[in-house]
């Protein structure tokens, strides 16, 4: 296994290349199923989740091509609709084939997602909704068993929450059903719009894109014909850079970005005391004076993202007060905590409320564990401000979906080495 060692107190400088965003890579390859042609699909990142979901692709029948950040895929000769447990339990997100593979084949087999580091994490509101469009839904063996042998059927689907792969595989289910599918109370992440944007450039009938009301006109089994596209860049990656400037109160410009998909983000930002400059695909974020507490919420978007909650705890150690973090998503998202606590941060929790209290330079390095991907990111940050060498274990977290941490870092200056234990 590896580990990363990280250098404290390095004066960082320069710009970071944002990539594209992982969670709009994985619905989009997943809407793949949906195709009648051979896609080529460029700004896919090259993180370990990518490189699952495509395995899994491949063990359904797809083909595909893989370099640099370009991806040619055809869905064309699939012939299986079995995605095993093996898979599955490396990656959550492997739920994405569920809704297209339904919707294309009539009946498909998905190992049911377990719970994971950061709460319970049902999938109840996706098969409520298949049911609703008649499906038959059976879970057998540790799998979700799912069969409409006569086509999934348009219907009207009210989320009793906002839910982002929920609203996803709905979409695609929606789109070879018979008739028309209303999603109310739909998520609204650029990560869906970029999904809806594609499968109506590939000919989908869909409305209400980029709000929580979406019509999808079904094509009763006929499959649509892709356009070429681009991942949208990572707003999470963006947000984590920007927290690699502000932790270590320097200058720091991030490229390839959509500067209002991070509103929230850099608002917090501004509200902590930090400068921001913007244009069409670049952010700078400049040094504060003092490093102001502040108050977060996560929410959904447009709000403050529960994928940003940690990286800013890390930051909220280094602010010159109190800080309280109020994570209303997932119910065991703070799993950096007690890692940080080991750094010498002074955090206390709460059920969902975590008080952070901040002080300028309070923290020490240690040997920490990565437990999810962006508690990981948030030991990295911490690790750049403190006082020795961090050694951060089970990266395997950060690969998932940090594409070239490391050499990103190093080019901004920070000293980051990888080992294997
Ligand atoms: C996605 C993102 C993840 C992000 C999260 C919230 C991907 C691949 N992952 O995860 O990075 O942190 O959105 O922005 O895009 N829920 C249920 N039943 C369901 C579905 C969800 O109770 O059937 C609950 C969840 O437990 C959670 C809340 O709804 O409390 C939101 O979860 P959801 O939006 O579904 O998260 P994911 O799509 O899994």
């Amino acid at each position: 296994m590896n580990y990363l060692q990280i250098k404290g107190h390095q004066q960082l400088v320069g710009e970071v290349v944002i990539s594209g965003a992982k969670n709009a890579a994985l619905p989009l390859l997943a809407s793949t199923i949906l195709s009648q042609n051979e896609i080529n699909i460029g700004n896919v990142p090259n993180v370990v989740d990518i490189n699952t979901l495509l395995k899994l692709l491949g063990m359904l029948g797809a083909s595909y091509d893989r370099y640099n950040n370009h991806v040619k895929i055809s869905t064309v000769d699939i012939n299986e609709t079995k995605a095993t447990y093996d898979i599955v339990k490396t990656m959550r997100a492997s739920i994405l084939v569920l809704g297209p593979l339904l919707s294309r084949f009539g009946h498909c087999e998905v190992s049911l997602p377990g719970g994971c580091a950061i709460g319970q994490r049902p999938v109840d509101l996706h098969l409520k909704a298949l049911e609703q469009m008649g499906a038959t839904i059976e879970i057998k063996n540790g799998y979700i068993l799912a069969t409409c042998p006569d086509g999934l059927k348009g219907s009207t689907i009210v989320f009793d929450k906002v839910t982002v792969t929920g609203t996803e595989n709905i979409v695609m289910a929606a789109a070879l059903a018979e008739g028309t599918t209303i999603i109310i109370n739909a998520a609204k992440e650029p990560e869906v719009v970029q999904l809806c944007e594609v499968l109506r450039d590939a000919g989908l009938d869909i409305k209400g894109i980029g709000t929580d009301t979406l019509a999808i006109v079904g094509t009763n089994k006929k499959l649509l014909n892709f356009k070429e596209f681009d991942i949208i860049p990572d707003r999470i990656e963006a947000g984590t850079y920007l927290c690699a400037g502000a932790i270590t109160n320097t200058k720091l410009t991030i490229t390839n970005v959509i500067p209002m998909h991070l509103d929230a983000v850099l608002s917090k930002f501004q509200e902590m005391g930090f400068g921001i400059q913007k244009d069409d695909s670049t952010v700078t974020i400049l040094p504060a004076d003092e490093i102001k507490p502040s108050h977060i919420v996560t929410t959904e978007y447009p709000g403050f993202p529960t994928d940003m909650q940690a990286q800013f705890m890390a930051l909220a150690t280094q602010a010159n007060g109190v800080t309280i973090i109020d994570e209303k998503l997932f119910e065991n998202r703070y799993m950096h905590v007690s890692e940080l606590l080991r750094m010498g941060a002074d955090i206390s929790l709460n059920g969902s409320t975590a008080t952070v209290t901040g002080k300028r330079n309070n923290l020490n390095a240690a040997d920490v564990m990565a437990t999810d991907l962006r508690a990981s990111s948030a030991l990295v940050l911490a690790g750049l401000v403190a006082k020795g060498e961090t050694k951060i274990h089970r990266i395997y977290h950060l690969d998932r979906g940090y594409e070239d941490l490391e050499g990103k870092l190093s080019n901004i200056g920070a000293q980051v080495k990888r080992f294997n234990e």
